[in-house]
C-alpha cells in the first residue's frame, strides 16, 4: 500500500494556491498546513454558531454538539475517555497549569526529573518549582548523538521522585525515546512519567492507556489542526493533583486543569482532524474499521512509512554536505526517528545555510526552536543561531524532497 500524495495533497487548499504552493514547506514541526475538513469545521463555527455554547437555544446546542464531536475525535485518536481531555491554548501553557497543579502535593525534597533534550515548555515550568522546595534532577543528553540514555536516568531515580517529564521526540534530535521504558522506570519509583508528544504526534498515534504515560501533550496546530494544546491525564494521576479551574467547575470534565476556559471555535474545528483522517482512511483501505483509533493508526503508519523514506533521501543528502554534522541517529529507520532532520555545516553560519535553502523557495528555519538547553548540551556555542531544521510530513511530494536535495546538494 503506497500513500497517495495527490489525494493528500488534494485535501489541503494551501496547495491549490499558487503563491503557496510553489514553496517546499519543510517548516511542519514549526506548524503544519490544516486541511479542508478543519478549515470547514472552524469556518461553520464561526459563521453559524459563535455563540456560548452549551446553551437552551439552538445555535448553542449545535456549539456544544460541535465541540463535543472535537473531545470525541481527539478522545478516539488517542483511545481514551473524552472526560481525560484538556484542551488549553498550547501546550506551553497546559504544563504551566500542570506544573502548578503538582505544586501543592509537593514535600521539600521532592524530587523530579527533567531533561535538557526537551522544549523549554516541558522544563522551565518544572525548574520553577525549585522555588517550593522542589529538587530537580537534570537527565543529560549525550553531547555529541543528542540522544537519551536509559542508564543514565536509572542514577537519578529515587524514592523522593515525584515526576519524570520528558519528550517523546525532541524537537531537535527526532530520536523516538522508549517512552515505555522510561514510564515504568518512573513507576518503579512511584513516580508520574509525563510526555511530551508534540513533535511525535504529527508523525505517530499513540493509545495513551497503553503508553504507560500518566500525563501525555500534544499541540494540534502541529498536527493538521487549530492552535491547541491537547492534555490527557489517566485519571489516578489527575485525581492526586490539585484543579486549577474555577472551584465550582470541578464535576465538570475538561475544566479542571484549564483555568482558561475552553477555545470553542478551535476545539469544534478538531473533528475536522478526524473527518481528514477517516477520507485518508477511505481513499486507502477497503476493509470496514469500525473502531476510529485502528483507522488512524492504519493511516499513520501510511504517513510514517512514506516520510521515513523520503527522510533516507534527506539525511543522505545532509551526509554528502562537507563538513555537515547531523543531530540525532544518522539513519532513518520506522519507529526510531521522526523525520525531523537537524544539521550545521562548519564554516558556514545556519543562517547563511538557511538563506540558501530559502532562496531555492525551499521553506526551512534556523535557531534553537525553544531548545536552547539540548543546543547547549550539544555544545552549540552561538544558541541562537543554532541549527537548521528540516521537518517533514505526509503531505511533503517527492518532488518538494526533491528539490530540497537538490538544494542541499549545492550547498
Ligand atoms: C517538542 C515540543 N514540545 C513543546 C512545544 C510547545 O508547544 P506549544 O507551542 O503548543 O506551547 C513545542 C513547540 O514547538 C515542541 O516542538
Amino acid at each position: 500500500m503506497t500513500l497517495d500524495l495527490d489525494y493528500i495533497r488534494s485535501q489541503y487548499p494551501v496547495f491549490s494556491n499558487p503563491a503557496t504552493a510553489r514553496w517546499a514547506m519543510f517548516e511542519n514541526a514549526g506548524g503544519s498546513y490544516v486541511p479542508a475538513q478543519v478549515i470547514d469545521r472552524l469556518n461553520d463555527f464561526f459563521q453559524f454558531t459563535k455563540v456560548q455554547p452549551y446553551g437552551p437555544f439552538e445555535a448553542s446546542i449545535a456549539a456544544g454538539e460541535a465541540m463535543d464531536d472535537g473531545y470525541n475525535v481527539l478522545a478516539g485518536l488517542l483511545n481514551c475517555d473524552p472526560d481525560e481531555l484538556t484542551m488549553g491554548p498550547s501546550t506551553s501553557m497546559n504544563t504551566y497549569v500542570l506544573a502548578q497543579a503538582v505544586r501543592p502535593t509537593l514535600r521539600p525534597g521532592d524530587e523530579i526529573v527533567v531533561t535538557n533534550q526537551d522544549h523549554e515548555a516541558n522544563i522551565g515550568c518544572w525548574r520553577r518549582l525549585e522555588e517550593f522546595g522542589a529538587v530537580i534532577r537534570e537527565w543529560r543528553i549525550d553531547p555529541q548523538t543528542g540522544e537519551l540514555s536509559l542508564g543514565d536516568l536509572e542514577a537519578l531515580l529515587s524514592d523522593r521522585t515525584r515526576l519524570v517529564c520528558f519528550t517523546l521526540c525532541s524537537n531537535i534530535v527526532g530520536t523516538i525515546n522508549d517512552f515505555q521504558a522510561i514510564s515504568k522506570m518512573a513507576h518503579d519509583v512511584g513516580a508520574l512519567a509525563v510526555g511530551d508528544g508534540v513533535s511525535f504526534a504529527p508523525h505517530q498515534v499513540l493509545d495513551v492507556g497503553k503508553s504507560g504515560l500518566d500525563i501525555y501533550l500534544f499541540s494540534t496546530y502541529k498536527t493538521f489542526g487549530p492552535h491547541l494544546g491537547i492534555m490527557w491525564g489517566k485519571p489516578s494521576a489527575f485525581d492526586t493533583l490539585e484543579p486549577q479551574g474555577h472551584y465550582f467547575n470541578r464535576e465538570i470534565p475538561h475544566y479542571n486543569f484549564n483555568p482558561a476556559g475552553p477555545l470553542h471555535a478551535e476545539i469544534a474545528a478538531t473533528a475536522g482532524i478526524g473527518a481528514y483522517i477517516d477520507a485518508v482512511y477511505d481513499h486507502h483501505f477497503s476493509e470496514k474499521e469500525p473502531d476510529f483509533h485502528m483507522r488512524a493508526r492504519r493511516v499513520f503508519g501510511l504517513f510514517h512509512g512514506y516520510e521515513t523514506v523520503q527522510a533516507g533521501r534527506i539525511l543522505d543528502a545532509v551526509k554528502a554536505i562537507k563538513g555537515s554534522r547531523v543531530i540525532g541517529q544518522h539513519q532513518a529507520q520506522e519507529g526510531c526517528r521522526a523525520a525531523t532532520i537537524s544539521f550545521a555545516v562548519e564554516g558556514m553560519t545556519s543562517k547563511e545555510t538557511t538563506e540558501k535553502l530559502v532562496r531555492q523557495e525551499v521553506a526551512v528555519r534556523n535557531g534553537d526552536f525553544y531548545a536552547v538547553r539540548c543546543l547547549e548540551g550539544l555544545g552549540f556555542e552561538d544558541v541562537e543561531d543554532g541549527i537548521i531544521r528540516i521537518s517533514l510530513v505526509h503531505y511533503n511530494s517527492k518532488q518538494d524532497v526533491d528539490r530540497l536535495v537538490a538544494a542541499l546538494g549545492k550547498l
